[in-house]
């Protein structure tokens, strides 16, 4: 599926290790008012995580949505195949705190969920709170321009 530039519109995606948790997700963000464009898997079958990510990532690297949910078994596959991509800060949230300060601090724009890892009430209050959670800017705005200046570098 192919995403337009709009503000409320959020990425995701999944594997299979994620694919349940995608679906309740899609649903809670729908919920929530939000756009949602589905990169698949469309069903619970053996995927490659790096394919879905990438796909998510894109999209969130070239600005066509506002940010992504991707989830995986336990979110690391997912987190370290997005970071690949420039403009893309994806983190990996375990818990509450982590949702929150991967937007207060980070200014993640992907999060990165595990379905064999979180209950799916947890990884909804968690996206819920990393959605509703705004950057803090400040000193963190100086640190994320130094880990801009490592992608110039290193991603030609
Ligand atoms: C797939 O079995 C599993 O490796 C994947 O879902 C994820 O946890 C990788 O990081």
């Amino acid at each position: 599926m192919s995403a337009q530039k709009s503000p409320c519109k959020m990425a995701i995606a999944s594997d299979h290790g994620g694919f349940a948790l995608k679906q309740k997700l899609i649903r809670y963000l729908q919920q929530r008012g939000l756009q949602v464009v589905d990169f698949g898997p469309e069903a619970e079958r053996s995927v490659d995580y790096p394919d879905f990510a990438a796909q998510v990532a894109e999209a969130v690297s070239r600005k066509k949505v506002a940010g992504g949910v991707l989830a995986c078994g336990t979110g690391i596959g997912m987190c370290i195949a997005a970071n690949k991509f420039k403009n893309v800060r994806a983190a990996l949230v375990t818990d509450l705190f982590t949702a929150q300060m991967s937007k207060e601090h980070n200014n993640a724009n992907i999060i990165c969920l595990g379905g064999r890892v979180l209950k799916d009430a947890l990884a909804k209050k968690a996206l819920g709170l990393w959605l509703d959670t705004p950057f803090a800017g400040d000193r963190h705005a100086r640190r994320l321009k130094k880990i801009q200046q490592i992608e110039r570098k290193n991603f030609k």
